[in-house]
């Protein structure tokens, strides 16, 4: 074999990549027939046999292009949990359009880069007008308003929190710089509600201001950040020469998509001039739907939103967003560099985004996203989100209905909490035991959490094909593996 051979598939063009993507797209549906479920039946080792099974990661001469393909996408199939599958309903991890697949293919296939304007001069244009769609949907300025496509709500939260410290440093100094403010100034805080995702502390961390310098506000019965609250831990942080830095309100937590008061907490912000980020990972989808867009109320006064389209969005991951209401919030992230962008080159128009991220190499994410927007438009994604948002509720008034199932609260996106009520004993242990035995049986993939130190089960609605049928069977698989694991001692 030579080495054009070898390489035929990865560096050609598109007739070098069809005999590839058919027997990639042959394995998926082997693979599929094998697993013949929502994810492999028996557990963590027989996913880490079927792996191995298929031999060396790295022979000393390889296999071929078609053998390794075909082998490994069937064995990644079969031993993979598939988030088509309405039995899959664990987490905010969506089925991806195929549409949006595909567009990624193209993505993939170009190779093109966001850093400089000469290794992705379409991405760059295509970036730049899904952004602007979507900030006009979160209700910016489309002219005033920019943004990043990032690698989801962990990073645009993180690029959120940058940007806040830099305008608040920048803000008490005239245009000090964040390492010296760090320095000078009292300790930094960051206000969010205890229910906001643990990223960001995560972040405060990662930017040196410390994960414990995030205030938590008490939310109210409704698990809502409280803006009296708020107002008076930041009064009262200022008083002890702190420096609030921003306020994270979240709409749509990870488990209960409890929206914070958005209104009030703008009203908050700007009462007392600190920056507001919102973490609209989850619940940004929302906007999609003329139905649920007022339980967004507010998102336009944020300085900066996080939205995640591989939740409702439906993309193959990644296809996070960050926006700023105004273009001149992101200046701190600029950067000149002989090999990317030199001025004369920006002058002349050839600009690219390097200074819209912390990564220097960046994938055009946007693009899959802006073959989405165009094809099933506002309304077609707000039906998506409608449908999930029906069947959430279906499934909360079935288990509201059921003798040994019990409804946390009811859901105001896309998630359901219960639990299985056992007759006697230990219910943590028995929620905790049952989702592992739809796990290891393969039927279902159902998520977990705790409020209140108990242990509470969840079904993340992403799928809109999912039928009411498939959720009452996934609730019955629920109960029944509930009421096996009584028989277990
Ligand atoms: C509210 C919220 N924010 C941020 C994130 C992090 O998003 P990602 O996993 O895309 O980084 C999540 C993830 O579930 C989330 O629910």
């Amino acid at each position: 074999m030579t080495v054009s051979d070898r390489l035929a598939g990865g560096v050609g063009g598109p007739e070098h990549l069809r005999p590839l993507l058919a027997t990639a797209l042959d394995a998926l549906g082997k693979g599929a027939v094998q697993r013949d479920g929502p994810l492999p039946a028996g557990g963590p080792d027989a996913v880490t046999r079927a792996v191995a099974d298929v031999g060396e990661a790295l022979p000393s001469g390889g296999v071929g292009e078609q053998q390794a393909l075909s082998e490994l996408a069937e064995v990644f199939t079969a031993s993979a949990v598939d988030p088509a599958d309405p039995a899959c309903a664990a987490h905010l991890h969506a089925p991806p359009l195929a549409v949006a697949v595909a567009a990624d293919l193209v993505a993939s296939t170009l190779n093109s880069s966001l850093d400089s304007w000469d290794q992705g001069p379409s991405g760059t244009v295509v970036e730049s007008s899904v952004l602007r769609a979507l900030a006009e949907l979160v209700g910016y300025h489309p002219d005033a308003a920019t943004g990043s496509i990032t690698s989801g709500g962990t990073e645009s939260n993180l690029t959120g929190l940058l940007l806040a410290r830099e305008h608040a440093l920048g803000d008490a100094a005239g245009v000090a710089p964040a390492a010296s403010g760090m320095r000078e100034r009292g300790p930094m805080r960051v206000f969010c509600s205890a229910e906001a995702h643990f990223s960001v502390a995560r972040a405060a961390g990662v930017l040196g201001i410390g994960e414990d310098s995030v205030i938590g506000v008490p939310v109210d019965d409704r698990h809502r950040m409280d803006p009296a609250a708020l107002e008076s831990s930041i009064v009262e942080a200022r008083e002890a020469g702190e420096v609030p830095i921003a306020v994270v309100a979240t709409a749509g937590t990870t488990d209960l998509g409890v929206i914070d008061p958005l209104v009030g907490i703008a009203d908050v912000a700007e009462r007392t001039g600190v920056w507001l980020h919102v973490d609209a990972a989850y619940g940004g989808g929302a906007l999609f739907s003329e139905r649920l867009t007022p339980l967004l109320r507010g998102v336009r006064r944020a300085d900066s939103v996080a939205l995640d389209l591989h939740k409702l969005g439906w993309q193959p991951v990644a296809a996070g967003v960050l926006l700023t209401r105004d273009r001149a919030l992101f200046e701190p992230l600029e950067r000149r560099v002989a090999y990317l962008n030199t001025e004369d080159d920006e002058v002349a128009g050839y600009r690219g985004l390097l200074g819209r991220s912390l990564r220097t190499t960046r994938r055009p994410d946007a693009f899959k996203i802006a073959v989405t927007l165009r094809a099933l438009g506002r309304d077609g994604l707000g039906e998506l989100v409608d449908r999930c948002h029906d069947l959430a509720r279906h499934a909360a008034s079935h288990v509201s209905a059921h003798p040994r199932l019990e409804l946390y609260r009811d859901p105001v996106l896309t998630t359901v909490v219960f639990r299985y009520l056992p007759e006697h004993g230990d219910p943590d242990g028995r929620n905790a035991k049952l989702r592992r035995r739809l796990l290891d049986s393969g039927r279902a993939v159902v998520g977990r959490t705790e409020f209140g130190d108990a242990v509470w089960l969840k079904l993340t609605v992403l799928n809109p094909r999912a039928t009411e049928a498939d959720i009452e069977a996934l609730l019955a698989d629920v109960d029944a593996a509930g009421q096996k694991e009584k028989a277990t001692p």
